[in-house]
């Protein structure tokens, strides 16, 4: 997040709303109330509101066409100084809507005086704060998708041959496909997505129009915007299009899942990157030594991205409990809801390309990931399953192979010769202790193993090719 602005240079001017006020603003309410340090970052939406809503005013009659005409180029005035960074903030410029509103009536006089027709800051406020949450949505989605195409690539890229062991409890359980723990991470992320598309459909409603909270005597038309402006459609309720921040909530609670996944794929770097397991490889260009340990070679990128994930949940509850005590309407407290969205927006971007480009260049140790997954204990639910096959119960099956893992242990006997002594399981057992067979038994449909693989291979391409279809949509 950038600095705060700086109390600007400008001339010192007045509020827009100084003639209720025989003396100016103090310093602390300055200090306090002004929110151009972070909301800056809507210029762009506010212009393109502010363009929708002149041509409104102009298409009802409100405004002349010459009028809107110049306050047209005088919003074009505005968004090259913007860009230019030439354009001089005052010190009463309360947020980036008032500073724009300001200059483009220096610029433009009784045509710009006339801009704010019909308008209140409140619906102002909230319809370039959804303009923005449609642009940011969007992006965070097509982060994320560039992040899924990675996983799918390195997922095909190992195919049916690398495998590991699947842990649970952090015990290995039963042996799996890397491509198979790879894409389990893709599906989480594929919601995400999924979450993303529905959150920005339902924050697909214009708010412009409905003035302070009541709507306008004037012959405004909030159609015409909506519109104007790609909604899907304008508020049904002039209180609720001023009062609701939903759609912070709701694109809030989506990062915080997703900075939440990112957070489970991080700690499974930081382990898998460890010496004890050894499983991950991490390239120079993606981690981090230690001061004062000549030999290290630190996981940061991964503990950051878990370790950003307490931030982005701080985000969400911390702006859930800013809402819980807002009587309607608008209430100033509705402009603590950009920092922890800016934030969250902005934390989740920088750990997907983060951990994008530390997955891009590790390597996996197929050796270490082997050797673990080989060890024959994690085969004794395919032994069940082979007396299951025999007609044994299953839980009767489960104690016999529980009872001669047991033993192996206490007795320190390879699992191999006690099998070979057990004549319940009989002669072919022995085969599903050789190296890979574990994993080349999972072979239901989405189960782990080789024969399971191409079919979800296929659906995860189906899925970006899907999602393509929504973002270049
Ligand atoms: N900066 C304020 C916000 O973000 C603008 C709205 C102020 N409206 C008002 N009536 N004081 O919410």
């Amino acid at each position: 997040m950038p600095d705060a602005p700086d109390v600007p240079d400008g001339p010192t001017g007045q509020p827009l709303w100084h003639g209720r006020f025989a003396d100016g603003p103090s310093d602390e309410l300055l200090a306090f109330t002004v929110s151009l340090g972070f909301d800056r970052r809507l210029a762009r939406d506010d212009l393109e509101g502010s363009r929708a809503h002149v041509r409104m005013l102009g298409a009802v009659g409100l405004l002349d066409d010459a009028d809107v005409a110049a306050v047209l180029v005088a919003l074009d005035t505005v968004e090259s100084e913007l860009a230019e960074n030439c354009f001089v903030f005052v010190p009463t410029d309360e947020d980036v809507h008032t500073a724009i509103e300001r200059r483009v009536i220096e610029i433009a006089g009784d045509a710009g005086a006339r801009l704010h027709t019909g308008r209140s800051r409140n619906d102002q406020v909230a319809t370039d704060l959804r303009l923005w949450v449609r642009r940011a949505g969007r992006d965070a989605a097509s982060r994320t998708h560039s992040f899924q195409e990675t996983l799918l690539r390195l997922a095909e890229e190992c195919g049916g041959d690398a495998y590991l062991p699947g842990y649970t409890h952090l015990q290995r359980a039963q042996p799996v496909l890397l491509a198979h723990h790879l894409l389990a991470h893709f599906w989480a992320l594929a919601r995400d997505v999924e979450r993303w598309r529905d959150a920005l459909a339902r924050a697909d409603v214009s708010p412009l129009g409905a003035g302070a909270l009541a709507g306008s005597s004037l012959p405004i038309d909030p159609d015409h915007t909506a519109q104007a402006l790609g909604f899907a459609r304008r508020f049904e309720n002039s209180i609720d299009a001023v009062s609701d921040r939903d759609f912070v909530a709701e694109a809030l609670f989506v990062l915080a899942l997703e900075q939440v996944h990112l957070s489970r794929l991080g700690e499974e770097i930081v382990l898998w990157a460890s010496d004890e397991f050894a499983f991950l490889g991490l390239a120079d260009s993606h981690s981090t030594g230690s001061s004062m340990l000549p030999h290290k070679k630190n996981p940061d990128i991964a503990e950051l991205a878990r370790g950003k994930a307490g931030r982005v949940i701080g985000d969400l509850t911390g702006f859930l409990a800013t809402l819980k005590g807002l009587p309607l309407a608008y209430n100033r407290d509705l402009q603590e809801d950009k920092e922890p969205l800016f934030d969250a927006v902005e934390t989740c971007a920088l750990s997907l390309s983060a951990l994008q480009g530390l997955l891009e260049t590790a390597t996996f140790n197929f050796e270490a990931m082997r050797a673990a997954a080989d060890e024959p204990a994690t085969a004794a639910t395919d032994l069940a399953e082979h007396l299951v096959r025999g007609g044994t119960p299953f839980r009767e099956a489960h104690a016999i192979v529980g009872n001669l893992v047991r033993q192996s242990a206490e007795r320190g006997v390879p699992l191999e010769e006690l099998v070979m002594t057990e004549p319940r399981l009989g002669p072919d057992a022995l085969a599903l202790l050789e190296p890979g067979e574990a994993v080349r038994q999972r072979t239901t449909p989405g189960g782990g193993g080789p024969d399971a693989l191409g079919a979800q291979l296929s659906a995860a391409r189906a899925c970006l090719v899907e999602q393509l279809t929504w973002l270049e949509g």
